[in-house]
């Protein structure tokens, strides 16, 4: 090795040793006489002075710049009084260098590397991702995912579980996005697509009698992309045979608990995890991923307003609707203005109007004040428990539509108020999925996880009688507001997967073509199964609190799925083209 220790590990008890480091020169100081410099590595920084008595490595550090790659022996020393630096790990000591060898020149880096580099754009950051990972944060971040994904391992070999890998050219396995293709060179005409998730693989590994799989695995979705979603990702994908939906949550829920204290002890967690239906996310949050980290609460305030002749109110109840509300403490006084943006808010989130009633010293405020009977919102104010100071933004609409509006807005003023402790993780189950969604604009119904989750078995008859009221296996994890992870008890009959197949409208033909093999395996003793698939990437960028998963992905795509570093996605040679059989239409 070029060296014989870690910069960011040097310590006061190093003191009087004779060191060589190597790693990159982060910052340099000319005190005219002495030359400060500030080198780093993988495990941090510590500083180096060069003093002319040694005239080499002086003359050496006067050439070095930013970035420069240096080898450094010198004596450990600790710091003169006053020196020293408590915001550095290594700031009592520093190492008066003997030699300095230049390994290594680097242009002006074209992004700054000292700072977080939130504020860099970047498109640039990306194109120079190389430069864009030297930076301490996201180098903490590759550093955690590390770490993370070690003791997923460690826990799943220690619970039985083996890692088996799947292939990456397959056939389309649907998990709701569009599949990424692959040319077959060798077969003129055909394509391979790239797992969206290796869904199928796991099921048949079941019923190869492994019982317990997990895998680390890189699945592939063309889809819109968002601050949660690149179309690379990795999942930690796991299933079981012979186990209930308890048992499965237990092991997830056992795994992240001793994860978070294990790799970000800083950071709390509630456990047991909250369990709630999906039918209760939607009613008290809004969002089939609440964020639990604080209340406010959706309220049904119907009775309260149930003879008013208030247009929307009575029109809403009179159609079956509701009245929803929640209540953003200390806002009662917030003006006119603020005010209108929230309603401006609820409409953008689907409602058709907000109504806002605020308490203060000084009698009712807000939209509603002159237009509810004051019993009326009194008896609001008891539903919802508020007290002077408190404004209640209330929704009157079809229940869903309000609750979705009003969990739009519970997240702005969690922003607004800052009301999510930032050390919280606040995990939660939600279960009880219904099976499908009706696709409004295809005219059909389709599945709301997956095809192959199954329904509940006391919901078998209605499959083909009252889709719409089918209730699945299925259950997600959240955390924060994130879905962080999903999973189901899946089909292990052939019969029942056929039902649900035609279900989602997919014809004879298309089912043997693209299912065949599965519906083959169901017939050779396919045993109970279920299991689910964290996504690593979310997860990693909640531990270390980033807004974006770009942040803990080494080399992520742009908004647009473009590698900005490679330039891909690119064109290829003719020839190349030629060879697989295609021409691209002008
Ligand atoms: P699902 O499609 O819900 O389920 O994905 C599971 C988890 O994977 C993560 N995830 C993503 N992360 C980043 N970018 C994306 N584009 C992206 N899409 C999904 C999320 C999500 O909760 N086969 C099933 C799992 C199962 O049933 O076992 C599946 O893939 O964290």
């Amino acid at each position: 090795m070029l060296k014989t220790r870690n910069c960011g590990e040097l310590r006061l008890t190093d003191a009087g040793r004779t060191v060589t480091l190597a790693g990159w020169l982060a910052r340099r100081r000319d005190h005219g006489g002495l030359i400060f410099i500030d080198l780093r590595d993988r495990s941090g920084l510590v500083q180096v002075t060069a003093d002319p008595t040694f005239a080499d490595s002086y003359a050496a550090a006067e050439r070095a710049r930013s970035e420069y790659v240096l080898q450094v022996t010198g004596r450990v020393r600790p710091r003169p009084e006053g020196m020293v630096n408590p915001n550095l790990e290594s700031g009592e000591i520093e190492v008066l260098a003997e030699s300095i060898v230049l390994l290594n020149a680097s242009r002006t880096p074209p992004i700054p590397l000292d700072d977080d580099g939130y504020k860099t754009d970047e498109i640039t950051r990306l194109k120079y991702r190389y430069l864009d990972l030297r930076r301490e944060r996201l180098q903490r971040n590759v550093i955690l995912r590390h770490r993370t994904i070690k003791f997923m391992r460690d826990y799943l070999d220690r619970r039985g579980f083996l890692e088996i890998e799947t292939p990456m050219l397959i056939k389309s396995t649907p998990e709701g996005a569009r599949d990424y293709v692959v040319p077959s060179r060798l077969q003129h005409g055909k394509f391979y697509a790239l797992p969206q998730s290796p869904q199928q693989l796991k099921q048949l590994l079941m019923v190869a009698g492994f019982e317990k799989y997990f895998q680390i695995a890189r699945c592939m979705r063309d889809e819109d992309l968002r601050g949660d979603r690149q179309p690379e990702f990795t999942q930690l994908d796991l299933e079981m045979s012979f186990a209930g939906r308890d048992d499965i949550l237990e092991v997830v829920e056992g795994l992240v608990t001793e994860l978070v204290p294990a790799v970000v002890p800083h950071k709390r967690l509630f456990s047991p995890f909250p369990v709630m239906s999906y039918a209760e996310a939607m009613a008290r949050y809004g969002t089939d991923k609440p964020d639990l980290r604080f209340g406010m609460e959706i309220v049904d305030v119907s009775a309260a307003v149930k003879g008013s002749d208030l247009g929307l109110v009575a029109d809403a109840l009179a159609s079956g609707g509701s009245v929803k509300c929640i209540v953003a403490p200390g806002c009662a006084s917030w003006s006119r203005r603020e005010l209108d943006n929230l309603v401006e808010l609820a409409r953008a989130a689907g409602a058709k109007n907000l109504g806002t009633l605020g308490w203060t010293a000084g009698g009712l405020k807000g939209s509603l004040a002159r237009q509810l009977r004051p019993e009326e919102a009194q008896e609001i104010a008891r539903l919802c428990g508020a007290g002077e100071g408190d404004l209640a933004c209330v929704v009157a609409d079809k229940a869903a539509a309000a609750c979705r509006a009003l969990g739009a807005l519970r997240l702005e003023l969690r922003d607004r108020l800052r009301l999510a402790p930032p050390d919280l993780l606040a995990f939660g189950w939600v279960v009880d999925f219904p099976m499908f969604e009706w696709d409004e604009a295809e005219g059909r119904w389709n599945f709301m996880h997956h095809p192959f989750t199954s329904p509940k078995a006391e919901h078998l008859d209605l499959l083909e009688s009252d889709p719409g009221k089918v209730m699945s296996e299925a259950y997600d994890l959240v955390c924060n507001g994130y879905e962080l992870s999903s999973g189901s008890i899946r089909i292990h009959r052939r019969d029942v997967q056929e039902r649900i197949f035609k279900c989602l409208g997919y014809g004879e033909e298309e089912v043997r073509e693209r299912f065949g093999h599965m519906l083959d395996a169901f017939e050779y003793g396919a045993p109970p199964h279920g299991g689910m698939a964290p996504g690593v990437d979310r997860l990693v960028m909640l531990l270390a609190d980033e807004p974006n998963i770009r942040e803990v992905i080494a080399f992520p795509k742009t908004a647009s799925a473009a590698d900005v570093m490679f330039d891909a996605p690119s064109e290829l040679e003719p020839r190349h083209l030629r060879e697989l059989h295609i021409r691209v239409a002008e």
